[in-house]
């Protein structure tokens, strides 16, 4: 579950977060096991970061704001995630440090960019 300051109050982005960090959550299993972690996971990560991506994309396409800057920072982290993915060594000593990395980057990111997105969510709503 995410920290009650990481909640945007838009349902549909704090039920994909929650999912996310539970996800993420998930994997450390993998960190202390010698075997590595299935590349059919990997893959489920990064597609389910991707379509959480989609999902704000559509939302602020809905009330047409500018999203170009937080498209960015989502492109940019996408990337550095695939790198590190295909990159990973076998025997997962790099996913650790993977995972606490896209977790502080939810931290920051949603402090500055989605809680935004979705200030302006709720006062689209309202009108
Ligand atoms: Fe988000
Ligand atoms: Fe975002």
């Amino acid at each position: 579950m995410l920290p009650q300051n990481l909640r945007v109050n838009i349902p549909e982005i704090d039920t994909e977060h929650d999912e996310l960090f539970a996800f993420l959550e998930s994997f450390k299993a993998y960190c202390f096991e010698n075997s590595p972690m299935p590349q059919e996971k990997r893959n489920a990560l990064y597609g389910l970061l991707v379509s959480h991506f989609k999902t704000e994309e559509r939302l602020a396409a809905a009330v047409s704001i500018d999203f170009s800057g937080h498209e960015d920072a989502h492109a940019k982290m996408l990337e550095t995630v695939s790198q590190t993915l295909n990159q990973m060594a076998s025997n997962n000593s790099d996913l650790y440090s993977l995972i606490r990395y896209i977790s502080y980057w939810f931290e920051i990111h949603i402090l500055r960019y989605d809680l935004a997105l979705a200030k302006y969510l709720a006062t689209a709503m309202q009108h």
